[in-house]
């Protein structure tokens, strides 16, 4: 059967009389919001993915009549204008939550509870920079939801500690349902503001009609924390019954940090056959025949349900990068673009059956899982390690002769130091030939600073994953050429 996204569109303006106005999915204008109310530190949009998600699980069935995730972020005075029933404004956020999760729970869609998961733990907006939000003090009906509070201001008074809380406790719930826990570091926020920036700015971004989220195709998200402690985290905790028998099994999904390309295994069968499938975009179906050399293709997803994720070219140019004849300022957008037309392939695939097994679920799986690679992907163009070539650390045992695992950078062209059993040791090294002997760029000196104080919270392993992840590479893909350059495959 061929599914149409006009019912779902239907129910919406339906329940939503003044509602914000659908257009393609993902973007919707909220003009009422913003044109009625003085607006308060702008951030609504910069996660819209997960906007999006519960957008699509809460209107399957919508008592409250909230008229759209958005206002759950936004600023009491804001909210008030699309809350529906609900009358404690400081409880909209968790009740908008908790109605998407209950309605994908009842569908057995683990992407859509994992949406409503992150969406509870969204930061919301508040009046000026370092002002912590509200907390709401009612009970969510699903305890999963109650679990989780929204992000804090990370200029606020104690953020790190209380975000880091929360990322891991909402990694824990996302483990619970089946879902991949390393998803919660994308409820994560932008770096602090000024405090004494009267603009109430801070370092946010805020575009309505960027499909995944600005926070993630502008590069502005911060990891409250590791995979290493969210691996740790969520190790005693078990996939709940009856969540995940009936869906995927977890969650097929790379984590920003870790292998992005993933390609996400095909399920059986999810249970949720009757209800629409929302074509991602309205741009042409991915083709088969890729026409552009993959010599200069930036799209390196190999996942292939309804097709390969169309080439993005790049070239010179003000805008370098296309897909499909559509041109980017930048390389995340691009990417995005590529994994939308994919997915939208793949659903058009899935609802038409013309290919069996496949799930729409399936397709928004892929989907998430390119764009996480997209993600990556952008991180580590970001990154200029000048002259040397990428400073990964490896945690081993017979390094330079030691019977014991210690730490060395990979590269030791680049990075030549002896193995130490303190990663201090060699992360301080490497940052210090990153400045001196590469001249890399000031963001990655920033990015090696940083890297090397997640390295020193961890031990083991886990601090030269934690080093790595945040500089983007990885000790296991260095190979060593033959002229005894190291590169990263
Ligand atoms: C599950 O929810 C997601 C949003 O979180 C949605 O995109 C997807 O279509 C839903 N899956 C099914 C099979 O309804």
């Amino acid at each position: 059967m061929k599914y149409e996204s006009l019912p779902i569109v239907a129910v919406f303006l339906g329940l939503a009389t003044a509602a914000p106005t659908p257009a393609a999915k993902n973007v919707v204008t909220f003009s009422l919001a913003r044109a009625m109310v003085p607006r308060e530190v702008p951030q609504e949009h910069s996660h819209n993915r997960f906007l999006d998600g519960v957008r699509v699980n809460l209107n399957l069935n919508n008592p409250n009549q909230i008229q759209d995730p958005v206002f759950g972020l936004l600023g009491n005075a804001a909210a008030a204008a699309g809350a529906g029933k609900i009358t404690n404004l400081d409880c909209l956020h968790q009740a908008t939550a908790d109605q998407a999760f209950t309605n994908a729970k009842a569908a057995g869609n683990v992407t859509g509870q994992a949406d409503a998961l992150i969406f509870a733990a969204l930061e919301r907006n508040t009046g000026k920079v370092g002002l912590a939000s509200v907390l709401c003090t009612e009970t969510a009906v699903n305890p999963e939801i109650a679990a989780i509070s929204q992000h804090q201001d990370p200029a606020s008074s104690g953020a790190a500690a209380i975000n880091k809380k929360i990322v891991l406790a909402l990694a824990q719930q996302l483990a619970s349902i089946g879902a991949d826990p390393q998803l919660a570091l994308l409820s994560g926020t932008f770096a602090p503001g000024n405090v004494n920036d009267n603009t109430g700015k801070g370092n946010t971004c805020d575009t309505a009609d960027d499909v995944e989220g600005c926070i993630f195709s502008q590069n502005l998200l911060v990891d409250d924390a590791t995979a290493a402690e969210i691996t740790a985290a969520v190790s005693g905790v078990a996939v709940a019954a009856g969540t995940a028998a009936n869906s995927p099994a977890a969650s097929p999904v790379a984590s920003p940090a870790a292998s992005p390309a993933a390609s996400p295994a095909a399920s059986s069968g999810e249970a949720c056959p009757t209800t629409p499938a929302v074509p991602a975009t309205s741009v042409a179906a991915a083709s088969s025949g890729n026409a552009v050399a993959s010599a200069t293709n930036e799209q390196t997803f190999t996942g292939t349900l309804g097709g390969a994720a169309p080439p993005v070219a790049s070239s010179a140019g003000d805008r370098p990068f296309s897909v499909n004849g559509n041109t980017f300022v930048n390389l995340g957008a691009a990417l995005q673009r590529s994994c939308a037309i994919q997915n939208n392939a793949c659903a058009n695939a899935a609802n038409s059956g013309s290919l069996p097994g496949t799930s729409v679920g399936d397709c928004n799986a892929q989907e998430t899982a390119c764009n996480a690679a997209a993600s990556a992907k952008v991180k580590r163009a970001a990154l200029d390690f000048g002259s040397c070539s990428d400073p990964a650390i490896e945690f081993a045992p017979g390094l330079d002769g030691r019977t014991e695992n210690s730490f060395q950078a990979v590269n030791q062209v680049d990075f030549n130091h002896g193995s130490a059993l303190n990663i201090k040791v060699i992360s301080s090294f490497v940052c210090q030939q990153l400045q001196n002997k590469c001249k890399a760029s000031a963001a990655t000196i920033a990015a090696c600073t940083t890297a090397q104080t997640a390295a020193n919270a961890a031990t083991g392993q886990a601090a030269a994953d934690a080093f790595n992840s945040a500089l983007g590479v990885s000790a296991a893909k260095m190979i060593k050429r033959a002229n005894a350059a190291f590169v990263q495959i």
